[in-house]
């Protein structure tokens, strides 16, 4: 497991930016962090690092954004209006966790118990106004 801090919002995007710039097709990033941890802010910089040029905006009622145009299809989900692993499935978005046909970059992870199989679990923590710390581990190939 890696444990980095970030200092400024810039410097979690710069994080995200060099995870999209090698990222590999099927890979699912879970995100776990209370509201305002910065999982937007890594979800810009995936979208930069990935040659996307859409402004990244929270999923909403879509529950999936998807990005093309970058050299491989992002999709950002957020789970959390989702209590269930069932509803995650009620709600059509579980082939994006298993094996996307891009990647996945998911909000509120911890709502979905299956493995996927290739993952990135972050876990992102405010230390302070400014200052996250931001873990993570890879699992798969
Ligand atoms: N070092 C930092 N890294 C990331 N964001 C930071 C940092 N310092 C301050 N911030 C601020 O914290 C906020 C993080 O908001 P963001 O929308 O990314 O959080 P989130 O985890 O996606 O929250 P939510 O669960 O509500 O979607 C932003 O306003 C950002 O400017
Ligand atoms: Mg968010």
């Amino acid at each position: 497991m890696v444990t980095l801090i970030s200092n400024h919002p810039d410097e979690t995007i710069a994080l995200g930016e060099s995870w999209g710039r090698e990222a590999q097709p099927g890979l699912v990033i879970g995100l776990t962090g209370e509201l305002g941890a910065g999982k937007t802010q890594l979800v810009k910089g995936l979208a930069r690092g990935l040659g996307i040029a859409t402004r990244v905006t929270s999923p909403s009622f879509a529950l999936v954004n998807e990005y093309r145009g970058g050299r491989l299809p992002l999709f950002h989900l957020d789970l959390y209006r989702l209590d269930t692993p069932e509803q995650v499935i009620g709600a059509g978005l579980e082939p994006y966790l298993f094996s996307p046909p891009g990647v996945a970059v998911v909000e509120w992870i911890e709502r979905w118990t299956a493995q996927p199989v290739r993952f990135r679990r972050v876990v992102m923590d405010s230390l302070s106004d400014m200052v996250r710390r931001i873990s993570y581990e890879d699992f798969g190939d």
